[in-house]
């Protein structure tokens, strides 16, 4: 007899909705999972035949066929595991439960039939609820911040037992508290702009780019300040909304990232010499890269003119629309990227940027795109503490139409 139970796949930070179809037959053990799964897919495989031996349910002399359905589109992560293995359960005759055709089922498994957390799975959450199933049954994962779950249900499992237990009545709802959300000012920042020592036009020209998300182009001599001055820049921005909150676990999830608080804006700040597919995204399964794990904060690329040519080009989709799409042979994923872009780099870099032909230093600053339709600052700093220099800060504010203002200070 076949099964299907639900769970959910992940394009991108889409969810959708998976059926995973098992069929336990009499034969020599083997375990075949079609449904253009990749790799991570097939492993579950072994973990499920494990499980099963740990569990007491050999599956010896057993041919299980699992069908990952819909089959066009390419399955990722271990996140079937829970799945597959209640099917082949439930299939194979070992549970007698009813698995329920509105709850969805994600986890990897470990080996001894414990569930563990898996990549992505806020954004499964989050699909879950949209596909208006009732209850998603998912391992403990406490980096996930709190959800409104209007009348879903969320059952965090810790084994197959226990949802075995929950499904057969013998155990209750188990809900564990999200993380807190912190209040506004209980959020510390580690560098914070009220460091900052002087530079207070620089401090100005900072606070109204923040104001308006306009990118920020730096130069000016060693020491000056200038990457104090970008990292301190997010302390600046609001704290994220409950919404934004939720997109930015979501895309460090999905790209493995750390993330140390969620509330905060993102600051990057990416070496010159990483590559493009990790600046931009990419992969074989596409995955966020600096400028969507930036999604509404900083992306701060400093020793610019260090970057090459073929990255900084590849900025300027996510500079002009806010997103960039990643086509491979079987997927294209859309990620968020709407970062403000700020940029380092000695006298003249700001010509390297091949975006930028149109620009001149000191005029226009950081122009960014041939149409020169994204708003920008450019500040040239010389060192406040040298009692010799004069410090000179431009600050032009540019779009397609005009320019808006162009400031002068000297200090
Ligand atoms: N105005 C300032 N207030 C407080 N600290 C400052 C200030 N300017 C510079 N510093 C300190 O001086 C050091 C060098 O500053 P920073 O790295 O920001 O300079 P920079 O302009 O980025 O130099 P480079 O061109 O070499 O990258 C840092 O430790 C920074 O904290
Ligand atoms: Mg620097």
């Amino acid at each position: 007899m076949s099964v299907k139970v639900n769970s959910i796949g992940l394009k991108g930070l889409e969810g959708y909705l998976v059926q995973v179809e098992v069929q336990v037959m009499e034969g020599v053990e083997s375990v075949v999972i079609v449904g253009l799964p990749d790799t991570s897919v097939k492993e579950s495989r072994e973990r499920v035949l494990a499980a099963m031996h740990t569990m007491g349910h050999p599956l010896a002399d057993k041919k299980v066929i699992v069908n990952l359905s819909p089959a066009e589109q390419k399955k990722n992560g271990p996140l079937f595991d829970l799945a597959i293995a209640l099917g082949v359960l439930k299939s194979g005759g070992f549970v007698s439960v009813k698995l329920p055709s509105d709850a969805a089922f994600i986890g990897a498994l470990s080996l001894d039939g414990s569930i563990v957390p898996v990549q992505g799975m806020l954004s499964a959450i989050l699909a879950a609820k949209r596909l208006t199933l009732k209850t998603l049954y998912l391992p403990y994962d406490p980096n996930i911040p709190e959800v409104e779950l209007d009348g879903f249900h969320l059952v965090y499992v810790s084994s197959i037992q226990d949802v075995l237990d929950h499904l057969s009545g013998s155990q209750p709802f188990s809900f564990h508290r999200p993380s807190k959300i912190l209040e506004d000012h209980e959020i510390r920042y580690e560098r914070d702009f009220q460091q900052i020592i002087g530079h207070k036009f620089a401090k100005r020209t900072l606070e109204v780019a923040a104001a308006g998300f306009h990118h920020v182009m730096m130069d000016g001599p060693p020491g000056c300040g200038k990457s104090l001055l970008a990292e301190t820049f997010t302390s600046i921005l609001p704290p994220l909304s409950k919404e934004a909150q939720l997109e930015k676990v979501s895309l460090y999830q999905l790209a493995d990232a750390s993330n140390e608080s969620p509330f905060l804006p993102p600051f990057r700040s990416p070496h010159h010499s990483s590559s493009a597919v990790s600046i931009i995204g990419g992969g074989s399964n596409p995955k966020p890269g600096e400028v969507s794990l930036a999604h509404r904060g900083v992306l701060f690329l400093d020793e610019l003119a260090e970057f090459t040519k073929k990255t900084l080009d590849m900025l300027r989709q996510p500079l002009e629309n806010g997103k960039v799409t990643i086509s491979r042979a079987h997927s294209t994923v859309t990620y968020p990227a709407k970062f403000l872009f700020i940029g380092e780099g000695s006298m003249g870099t700001v010509l390297v940027l091949p975006i930028e032909q149109e620009a001149k230093v000191g005029e226009v600053g950081i122009a960014v795109g041939r149409t020169g339709t994204v708003p920008g600052f450019h500040l040239k700093l010389k060192n406040c503490h040298s009692a010799s220099s004069t410090s000179l800060i431009y600050a032009v504010s540019y779009s397609t139409i005009f320019f808006c203002s162009i400031l002068r200070y000297c200090c």
